[in-house]
C-alpha cells in the first residue's frame, strides 16, 4: 500500500524512505579495471522530492559473512543485547554489526579499548609498543590496513563483552550518492552511478560497505533499502539561458547527466559543454551513448573526452580544458556556469588551478586577479563543486 500523504513528508534522514532498486546495471565495459554501476531507485508514493544537483542517502548493511565472523572471534551468539554507539536502544548483537557499526575503521580508542582485555603478556607487550606516543606515524599506517576482524584475529582470546565493544564502535552513517537524472524525466525514480569499491589490504578483500550492499546484496525488485535526498546548494540555474560548462570526469558525471535531461526536456535554450573523462573510451565511457547522441543532436553543444589511459602519457579533463582555453573564456565571459563534479582529492585541485590558469589567459590577469575573479565567480554561484 502507497503511504498517507500524512507519512509523506516524514521521510528524511532520520525516517529514511524503503526503496526497491529497479534496476542494476554494469555501465563498465568488459575489460575495465573498473566497476561502475547505474541503479535505479523506485520513490514512488514515497513524496520524496529532488532536484538536479542533489543526492541520494543510502543507509547500508555490512556483508554478512564478516558480521558472523566478528560473531564468531568474539566467541558470542549474536542474540547479546547490545546498545548501538551513543544511543540506548538495546538490539541484538548480530544487528548492530550488521547495520549499526563500522566494522571497517578500528581507531586508535578501538586499541585503547583492547589492550587491557588482552589476557596474553606477548600481545600487551606488543599493543603498547603501537600505542607509544613515538609510533604515531606507524600506528596511523597499521590502522589504515586493518578493519575490526583483523584485530580480533591478531589479538585472540581478548576478553571482549560485546556489550562493551559495540558502544566503542564507530556509527554506520549513510553515504551519499549524486543523483543522474532529472525529476522532470524520472519524478518516480532516483538514478545513481555508483563505483564499486574492492580492494585489498593486509592480504584480505575490502568491499565498500554501500557500494558493494547496492552492487551485490540487495536483490532487485526484491529488498528495500533506506534512502533519502539530501538536498544540494549544487544546481541548474533559473535562467534556462545561461551556458554551462560541466567538468565530471568518472562518477562525477553523474549529475550532469541529470541537467542535461532536465535542460533538453525542458527547452532550455543556453548551451551545454561537457568534459568527461576516464581510463578507456572502449571500456569506461560512462552514459556514452546518451552523451553522443545529445551531442549529435545539438543538445550537447560541446564534448570533450580525456582518456587517462589510451596513450603512453596521461590525458585528464583540465588539459583539455587547456587546449579549448580561449572558447571556454568566452563562454565564462559570457556568464557561463563552472561545475565540477567527482574527486576531491586530485581531480578537483587540478581542474581549479586550470580554471585559474584559463581565467588569467582570457582576461589579461596575473595569478592575484585570477584568483579574485574566481572568487567572484563563487560568490556569484557560477563556479559550483560537488566534489568527494
Ligand atoms: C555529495 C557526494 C556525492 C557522491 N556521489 C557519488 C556518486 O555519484 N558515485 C559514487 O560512486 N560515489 C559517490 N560518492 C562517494 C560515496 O558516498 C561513497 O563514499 C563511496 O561509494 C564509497 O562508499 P562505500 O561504503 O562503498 O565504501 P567505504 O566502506 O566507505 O570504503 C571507502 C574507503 O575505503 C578506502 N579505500 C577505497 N579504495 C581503496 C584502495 N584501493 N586502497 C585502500 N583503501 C581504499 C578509503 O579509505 C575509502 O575512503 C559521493 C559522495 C558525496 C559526499
Ligand atoms: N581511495 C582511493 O584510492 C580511490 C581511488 C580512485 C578513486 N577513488 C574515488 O572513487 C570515486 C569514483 O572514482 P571514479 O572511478 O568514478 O573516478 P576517478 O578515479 O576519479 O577516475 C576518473 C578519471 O579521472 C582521472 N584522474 C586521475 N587523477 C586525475 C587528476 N588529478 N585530474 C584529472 N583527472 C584525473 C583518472 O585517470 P587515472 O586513473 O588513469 O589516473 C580517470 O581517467 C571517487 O570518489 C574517487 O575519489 C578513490
Amino acid at each position: 500500500m502507497d503511504p498517507t500523504p500524512a507519512t509523506q513528508a516524514l521521510y528524511n534522514k532520520d525516517n529514511p524512505f524503503p526503496a526497491l532498486i529497479r534496476e542494476n546495471r554494469l555501465l563498465s565495459g568488459s575489460g575495465s579495471a573498473k566497476e561502475t554501476r547505474h541503479f535505479v531507485v523506485d520513490i514512488k508514493g514515497s513524496g520524496l522530492a529532488y532536484k538536479c544537483g542533489d543526492s541520494l542517502g543510502i543507509f547500508p548493511q555490512n556483508p554478512p559473512e564478516l558480521v558472523e565472523e566478528v560473531i564468531r572471534l568474539l566467541g558470542a551468539t549474536g542474540e547479546e543485547p547490545v546498545s548501538p554507539p551513543r544511543s540506548d536502544e538495546v538490539l541484538p548483537l548480530c544487528e548492530a554489526l550488521l547495520s549499526r557499526v563500522s566494522l571497517a575503521t578500528p581507531t586508535k580508542k578501538t586499541l585503547q579499548f583492547l589492550l587491557p582485555r588482552l589476557e596474553n603478556p606477548h600481545s600487551r607487550e606488543q599493543l603498547e609498543k603501537l600505542l607509544m606516543p613515538e609510533f604515531a606515524e606507524r600506528l596511523q599506517d597499521y590502522l589504515s590496513q586493518r578493519e575490526i576482524i583483523d584485530l580480533l584475529e591478531e589479538f585472540p582470546g581478548a576478553r571482549i563483552d560485546p556489550k562493551e565493544l559495540v558502544p566503542e564502535l564507530r556509527k554506520l552513517v549513510p553515504r551519499l550518492y549524486s543523483i543522474a537524472s532529472s525529476p522532470v524525466c524520472h519524478p518516480d525514480e532516483v538514478h545513481l552511478t555508483i563505483a564499486v569499491v574492492r580492494y585489498q589490504t593486509n592480504n584480505r578483500q575490502r568491499l565498500g560497505v554501500c557500494s558493494t550492499f547496492v552492487a551485490d546484496r540487495v536483490q532487485p525488485h526484491q529488498q528495500t533499502v533506506p534512502v533519502f535526498v539530501a538536498s544540494a546548494h549544487f544546481g541548474l540555474p533559473e535562467d534556462p539561458e545561461r551556458d554551462i560548462i560541466m567538468v565530471g570526469p568518472g562518477t562525477g558525471v553523474a549529475p550532469f547527466r541529470a541537467f542535461l535531461q532536465e535542460r533538453i526536456a525542458t527547452g532550455a535554450t543556453g548551451r551545454n559543454w561537457l568534459f568527461f573523462g576516464d581510463q578507456h573510451h572502449a571500456t569506461d565511457y560512462l552514459y556514452g551513448e546518451e552523451f553522443d547522441a545529445w551531442h549529435r543532436d545539438g543538445k550537447l553543444h560541446r564534448l570533450d573526452l580525456a582518456w587517462s589511459r589510451d596513450q603512453e602519457h596521461k590525458i585528464y579533463v583540465q588539459n583539455r580544458m587547456l587546449e579549448h582555453a580561449s572558447e571556454i573564456w568566452k563562454w565564462l565571459d559570457g556568464g557561463a556556469i563552472f561545475y565540477v563534479c567527482g574527486d576531491a582529492k586530485r581531480m578537483a585541485k587540478d581542474v581549479d588551478a586550470a580554471l585559474h590558469d584559463i581565467i588569467a589567459q582570457g582576461a589579461g590577469l596575473d595569478a592575484a586577479g585570477a584568483a579574485d575573479y574566481v572568487k567572484q565567480m563563487k560568490k556569484d554561484r557560477r563556479y559550483q563543486r560537488d566534489v568527494y
